[in-house]
């Protein structure tokens, strides 16, 4: 996946992520995964599904990154969404977004999740609803297969 748009690229290729800004963005302005080890996240990063958002030219500066944990048929757990604060407000945010949904790798999925704390109108345009009983889960429920009987 590589996407130009308004002097930004995204790609899903993790040889251009820029490892060290993922791990120190997480690591000291998260919420979810403060003080996360360096070796915890570049496992987390190998394992996952990857979004880079760089100004110019995939492998310049990264400014935006989403991460995909997924066994690429029925499942998928949405995670580490940003966008760097200078770079905030310019549907960033929205097109990693997009491009998540659209990932060719994430079709037909069963169950597809995730957690936050203040986005839930981000993700609900996304067909994400609320599960009942949490203040931060959310999840597409779409049973794919066939009617329940
Ligand atoms: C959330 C975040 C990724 C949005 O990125 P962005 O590029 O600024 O967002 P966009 O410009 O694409 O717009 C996002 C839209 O979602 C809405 N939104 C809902 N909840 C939001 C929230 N908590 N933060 C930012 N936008 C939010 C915005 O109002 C905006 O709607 P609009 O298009 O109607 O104005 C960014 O603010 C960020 O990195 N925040 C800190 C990390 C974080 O909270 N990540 C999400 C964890 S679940």
């Amino acid at each position: 996946m590589l996407l130009r748009r308004d002097g930004y690229s995204l790609s899903d290729d993790p040889a251009h992520l820029d490892r060290a800004l993922i791990h120190r963005w997480l690591r000291d302005d998260s919420y979810w995964a403060a003080s996360i080890p360096e070796d915890v996240q570049q496992r987390a990063i190998e394992g996952s599904i990857n979004f880079g958002v760089y100004e110019g030219e995939p492998g310049s500066r990264q400014v935006a990154y989403a991460r995909v944990v997924t066994d690429r048929a029925t499942f998928a757990w949405l995670c580490d969404v940003f966008v760097v604060q200078e770079h905030r407000g310019r549907g960033l945010g929205k097109w990693l977004m997009d491009s998540v949904m659209a990932h060719p790798e994430l079709q037909g999925l069963r169950s597809f999740i995730l957690a936050t704390r203040d986005a839930h109108t981000l993700y609900e345009r996304y067909g994400f609803e609320r599960v009942e009983g949490s203040q931060r889960f959310m999840r597409i429920h779409p049973r794919p297969y066939r009617a329940a009987p």
